[in-house]
């Protein structure tokens, strides 16, 4: 139990903010006085793993009989998953009654790849749902995923310890929820994982460096809470896309970047980003975005800008560059937006 006191507290005023605002959700859609009493009693029934995360006990009617065992584990997950949602406006997860798993709406199934006689839940899509609740650990269950997309709801809480079950993981995106705590170190133990979306999310601290060790095709982190300075690893990464945006990300802009060569887009605006960009920015040829305004960016732009053949659009804007700006910039063939103002350019 070493070192598990503070994170418990956290977790309890999480789980305590989660209630609030599922609450408050509740009283706009007028629920009656049986109804929130059921969800009290709901909140009641609700356990916490081995974690601190937060589980609920699912019962398997004897007479369900599922095709195999991770139908089976399915059933579980999606009815624990039910028992943690609060408020389900669309009704997206009205039909997922009864053990025939694959046909609930937004659930989707598919032959496992290792074995093709094998039918198993692979994809979830909960997309735009506006839906209130939490992730129970039953979640773990769904062991053969490789979507699981659930952007634009009220989710809170935090990302399981668990979901390091996910092996076949391949795209998680829980964008534009509420979820809050440190980064979801787990994400790093999902070892098909190619395509992260954290943004929009009240995640603060910091990034664990290990982020850029990962063979990650794409990383959204924007628009959290997370405070940081930018690791030399950086350019270790193997993404094509990477948004830092709206961050505080200090420190400086690593001469590492010039590793990145798969790099087609890159936002690193509005983070207090401070020292020069790095000459090594010129070895990125596929590099079609480069954003890195409302920063305090100081000294010249290097004259390597030339060097990016593929780069469409470009904003230094709100930083405190100075010097002149290179012609190499204005050669460059593809350019169409290179937006420079609240320098202190000089011609
Ligand atoms: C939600 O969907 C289920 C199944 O499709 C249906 O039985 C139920 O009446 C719906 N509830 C609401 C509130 O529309
Ligand atoms: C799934 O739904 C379809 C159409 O509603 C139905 O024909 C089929 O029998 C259902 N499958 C199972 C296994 O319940
Ligand atoms: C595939 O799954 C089926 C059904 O569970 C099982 O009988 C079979 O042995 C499995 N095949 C392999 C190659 O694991
Ligand atoms: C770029 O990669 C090369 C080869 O892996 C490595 O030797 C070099 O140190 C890296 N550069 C930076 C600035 O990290
Ligand atoms: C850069 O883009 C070209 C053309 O789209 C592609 O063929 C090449 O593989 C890319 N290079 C890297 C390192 O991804
Ligand atoms: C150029 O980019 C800036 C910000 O990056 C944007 O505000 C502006 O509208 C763009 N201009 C055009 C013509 O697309």
């Amino acid at each position: 139990m070493k070192g598990i006191g503070i994170p418990w507290i956290l977790l309890v005023v999480v789980s305590l903010l989660c209630f609030l605002v599922s609450s408050s959700a509740f009283s706009s859609t007028g629920l009656s006085d049986a109804e929130a009493a059921r969800i009290r009693r709901r909140q009641l029934l609700s356990y916490r793993d081995e974690f601190g995360d937060r589980g609920e006990s699912v019962r398997v009617p004897p007479s369900f009989k599922f095709p195999n065992d991770r139908l089976r584990n399915a059933y579980i997950a999606l009815q624990a998953w039910k028992l943690a949602i609060f408020s389900d406006p669309k009704n997206l997860t009205g039909d997922w009654v009864g053990p025939n798993v694959c046909n609930y709406s937004n659930v989707f199934c598919a032959p496992l790849p290792s074995n093709a006689s094998l039918i198993v839940v692979a994809g979830i899509d909960l997309n735009h749902g506006d839906i209130a609740g939490y992730l129970p650990e039953e979640l773990s269950l769904l062991a053969d995923l490789a979507l699981f997309h659930i952007n634009s709801n009220r989710f809170c809480g935090i990302i399981p310890h668990k979901f390091e079950r996910l092996k076949l993981l391949f795209e998680l995106d829980l964008s534009n929820n509420r979820f809050a705590g440190r980064f979801p170190d787990v994400v790093l133990r999902l070892p098909s994982l190619k395509f992260l979306d954290l943004r929009y999310n009240e995640f603060e601290g910091t990034v664990p460096k290990e982020l850029f060790d990962k063979d990650l095709d794409a990383i959204f982190i924007n628009d959290n809470r997370f405070v940081f300075d930018i690791p030399d690893n950086f350019g270790n990464s193997p993404v094509s896309v990477i948004v830092l945006a709206n961050n505080r990300f200090h420190g400086c802009v690593p001469s590492s970047i010039g590793n990145m060569s798969r790099l087609n887009e890159i936002l690193l605006l509005n983070n207090g980003l401070k020292s020069c960009i790095p000459a090594e920015i010129g070895r990125l040829k596929n590099l079609t975005v480069f954003d890195v305004s409302f920063n305090e960016l100081v000294g010249p732009l290097p004259d390597s800008f030339g060097g990016m053949l593929s780069l469409e659009q470009l904003d230094v804007a709100h930083n405190l560059l100075s010097g002149a700006i290179p012609k190499s910039i204005c050669q460059l063939p593809r350019l169409k937006n290179f937006t420079y103002s609240y320098n202190i350019f000089t011609g």
